[in-house]
Order: C-alpha cells, then sequence, then structure tokens
C-alpha cells in the first residue's frame, strides 16, 4: 500500500488566485485588442500586483487587493505602452469575473465527496472573491470564503493561515493547504499547514525555510493525494 503524504485531513483549503482561478483569463479576452501583448501584459500584472501585496505589507500601508490589482495594471498597461482607458476598465471587469480552471469544481466536489471540508483563502478583498466564486459556480461547493482583509495584511505574514484554523475550528495539522504560487505554498508550511504545490509549470522549488509536502501537476491530482485520510 502506498504511503500517503497527509493523514487524517479534515479540511481543504485553496488559494484563489492563480490556483482555481486563471489570472490570465482577462487579458486572455482582450486579445483581440491586445495581439500579442496579452501574454506579457497578463506577466507584469500579475508579477506587480503580488509584489505590491509584500510592498505594501512590508510598508504597514494597506490597500485592498482591488485597488493593488488596478495599480498593478497602471504599471503593466504603462510598462507595455497602452494607455487605453476603456481597455483598462474593460481588464478589470474581466478581473472580477475570472475563469475558474476546468478541473476546479470536479476537484471540489470529489473533495466533499471524501468527507473533507473546502475552504478559499486569498489576498482577494470580499467583494472580489464573491464575485469570482459567484460567476464561476465555485461558492455552492465552499464552506468558506476567506479573505485576508479584516487583517488588513498579505500573505504569507503568517495570521493571515491562522484566519483558516479560526474560521473551520480546526487546528494546522488537519488542515491541507493547496497553493499553484510556490512562495504562498512556503508560507503556508511555515504556518504549520501539510500544503500541496500545485506546480502546473514544473518549477523548482522555492529556496524558503518551508516546502510543501506533496507537488501535483494539476487540480484533479489533488483529490488522490488525501483519500488516505478518509
Ligand atoms: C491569492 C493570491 C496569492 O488568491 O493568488 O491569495
Amino acid at each position: 500500500m502506498t504511503t500517503l503524504p497527509f493523514s487524517a485531513p479534515r479540511a481543504v483549503v485553496f488559494d484563489a488566485y492563480g490556483t482555481l482561478l486563471d489570472v490570465a483569463a482577462a487579458a486572455r479576452r482582450c486579445r483581440s485588442a491586445l495581439g500579442d501583448t496579452a501574454d506579457p501584459l497578463a506577466a507584469t500584472w500579475r508579477t506587480k500586483q503580488l509584489e505590491y501585496t509584500w510592498l505594501r505589507s512590508l510598508m504597514g500601508d494597506y490597500a485592498d487587493f482591488w485597488q493593488v490589482t488596478g495599480d498593478a495594471l497602471d504599471y503593466a498597461m504603462a510598462a507595455h505602452g497602452l494607455g487605453d482607458t476603456a481597455l483598462r476598465g474593460r481588464l478589470m471587469d474581466l478581473y472580477l469575473h475570472l475563469d475558474a480552471y476546468p478541473d476546479a469544481q470536479p476537484t471540489l466536489r470529489a473533495l466533499r465527496g471524501a468527507g473533507l471540508r473546502t475552504a478559499i483563502l486569498s489576498n482577494g478583498s470580499p467583494d472580489m472573491l464573491d464575485a469570482a466564486t459567484g460567476s464561476a459556480g465555485l461558492r455552492p461547493l465552499l464552506d468558506a470564503v476567506l479573505s485576508v482583509d479584516p487583517l488588513r495584511v498579505y500573505k504569507p505574514h503568517p495570521d493571515v493561515y491562522r484566519l483558516a484554523c479560526d474560521a473551520l475550528s480546526l487546528p494546522a495539522a488537519e488542515i491541507v493547504f493547496v497553493s499553484a504560487n510556490g512562495w504562498d505554498a512556503a508560507g503556508a508550511a511555515a504556518f504549520g499547514f501539510g500544503v500541496v504545490w500545485l506546480n502546473r509549470a514544473g518549477a523548482p522549488r522555492e529556496r524558503l525555510p518551508a516546502g510543501p509536502r506533496a507537488e501535483a501537476g494539476s487540480l484533479a491530482e489533488v483529490p488522490p493525494l488525501l483519500a488516505a485520510g478518509q
């Protein structure tokens, strides 16, 4: 019998952006306006968005994820020589209703079918998470949708991960955290969660003090990693 990496988990908590929700979908839907700039714009937008969360946390100057996402888009558009305000508005609207990855719903269903509770823990503001989980059809498959917003600090601050323990009334050892972001996987592991790093791109491991207990190439690979806990 194969030994699975997690013993008796009770809940699985997911990162949202990049993990369940495809952050490149907004620029992709504007490809007719953006042409070959769609992919580089999406990449700069995401990189700046994350940098601004870390920088604002360090600077003690929190602004919610909607503002940070808009600031990052402004930087990305300037960097790629784009000044169209209607396009900016369209990209921000699309970001509110990002596509879920195709295996997101089936994965959440499989986990719930195995008796596990499911949740999101995200940098996203409550309004953004409401809109995205609603339009992507994920809301009925989640026991909780948790935002960093009440804490006014971003991942990977340990207080953020504690939100999931408090909301689910579970110790960290009974929660498995799933993130496609290597740095988020490291932060969650440092806090004490057992972590699955959703390493879709086959990236090297982060050189940080804690790391994931398992890797998966897709969301669909997550339920089998947890099955022995049932
Ligand atoms: C989130 C970002 C990190 O959803 O993707 O928290």
